[in-house]
């Protein structure tokens, strides 16, 4: 069923539009507004993929992320304190001048892993929050 379009006004970074519209010139969208209105289904499906993750998992987080964000590193710092109980291991990588890479390694309930990514995407500053997750393998 055709549904009512409504209409929004977004402000976003230049460098990040251009991108986009690089990005959807290339994949032959129609227009921009189809490309948003793909990302933000991509958007809902993983979000909706995160809820559903339960169970003892393993979890991996890489986040990518501007080091001159001022609080930013505490912050991140601060979550991986509060998720100490299933926190792994990580691994600090500084990608160039003004972007570092951390890896996350956890274990524990699928929710609480979910949490901890969230948390981490939640903060400013932060670019690229991608959360894997994979079974323990007693099963397969
Ligand atoms: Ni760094």
């Amino acid at each position: 069923m055709e549904q009512d379009l409504m209409r929004i006004g977004v402000s976003l970074p230049e460098k990040l539009l251009n991108k986009f519209d690089e990005i959807i010139l290339q994949r032959g969208y129609s227009s921009r507004s189809e490309g948003i209105r793909d990302a933000i289904r991509n958007y809902i499906v993983n979000y909706e993929w995160m809820s559903d993750v339960q169970g003892e998992r393993v979890g991996v987080i890489t986040i990518v992320y501007s080091h001159t964000q001022r609080g930013l590193e505490d912050n991140l710092t601060e979550i991986q304190h509060e998720f100490i109980g299933i926190i792994q291991s990580s691994l600090h990588v500084h990608l160039d001048h003004d972007n570092c890479l951390e890896v996350v390694v956890l274990r524990g309930e699928g929710q609480d892993v979910r949490k901890a990514a969230e948390n981490m995407m939640a903060l400013k500053g932060v670019k690229h929050v991608k959360l894997t997750t994979t079974s323990l393998g007693k099963e397969l």
